[in-house]
């Protein structure tokens, strides 16, 4: 049976669209399907798949974010934008090793920039397995998901995130100066990358949840 998408995870028929290359170098390389963690860096040969998420990877994914970035991540003002939504269509991508493991997550949201303002995807969580870390797999969910979300269209992402990293993929506090979060946040991690030159020129106002909702779950008598 194929597998489903019950969080709006379409495949954009690019299920294997990015190839990571984690040698001596660490390099990632985006456009190719696998590559393999060195084992002169002391760590096990394992193939590393971006690919779009299914239903089969739910539990593995809320595994890994939980071990990630431990039992607050739920409360962080983002989680507002998220809960009882759908991921973006097309944009829920895990790392999978060769065996088929979940070693990293992204996703995007749909949100609106302000009450009636224009549309934009928030993105995250962004996670890695503690055991991968600093081995190119956050760069390749990043490199990748802003890739397909050009792709698709999208006109800007934003996401509150440490600068020092999310900097490398081009985002920046510079936009974000009229925006704010739905809850607390630090105001110097709300950061953006327009994928449309001038998407956040004039953007101002809260965030809001754009995203379509999760249907109720029916459960069985
Ligand atoms: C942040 C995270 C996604 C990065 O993924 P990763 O696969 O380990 O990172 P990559 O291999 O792509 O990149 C490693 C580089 O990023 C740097 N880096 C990692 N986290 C960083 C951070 N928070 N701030 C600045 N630099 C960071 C590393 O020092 C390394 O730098 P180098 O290339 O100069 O050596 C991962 O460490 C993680 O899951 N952390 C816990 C969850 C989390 O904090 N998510 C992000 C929320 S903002």
């Amino acid at each position: 049976m194929a597998a489903q998408r019950p969080e709006g995870v379409g495949s954009t028929g690019c299920d294997l669209l990015r190839r990571l290359e984690v040698g001596a170098s660490r390099a990632v390389t985006p456009s190719v399907a696998f590559g393999d963690i060195s084992p002169s860096r002391g760590e096990s040969a394992r193939a590393i798949a971006i690919v779009a998420e299914t239903a089969a990877d739910v539990a593995a994914r809320e595994a890994l974010l939980d071990e990630a970035m431990g039992p607050k991540r739920k409360t962080k003002s983002s989680e507002k934008l998220r809960r009882g939504r759908r991921p973006s269509e097309g944009l829920a991508f895990v790392a999978r090793d060769a065996s088929g493991t979940v070693m990293g997550t992204v996703r995007l949201w749909d949100v609106t920039l302000g009450e009636g303002g224009p549309a934009a995807l928030l993105l995250g969580p962004l996670a890695v397995d503690p055991s991968l870390k600093n081995a190119g797999i956050g760069s390749a969910l990043m490199r990748h998901a802003v890739a397909e979300a050009a792709r698709l269209g999208h006109g800007a992402i934003l996401l509150v995130g440490d600068a020092p990293y999310y900097q490398r993929f081009g985002f920046s506090s510079q936009k974000t100066g009229s925006l704010a979060m739905p809850g607390p946040y630090e105001r110097h991690r709300l950061l953006a990358l327009e994928l449309v030159d001038g998407a956040l020129e004039g953007a101002r106002g809260t965030l809001k949840a754009a995203g379509r909702k999760l249907k109720a779950q029916v459960v069985a008598a």
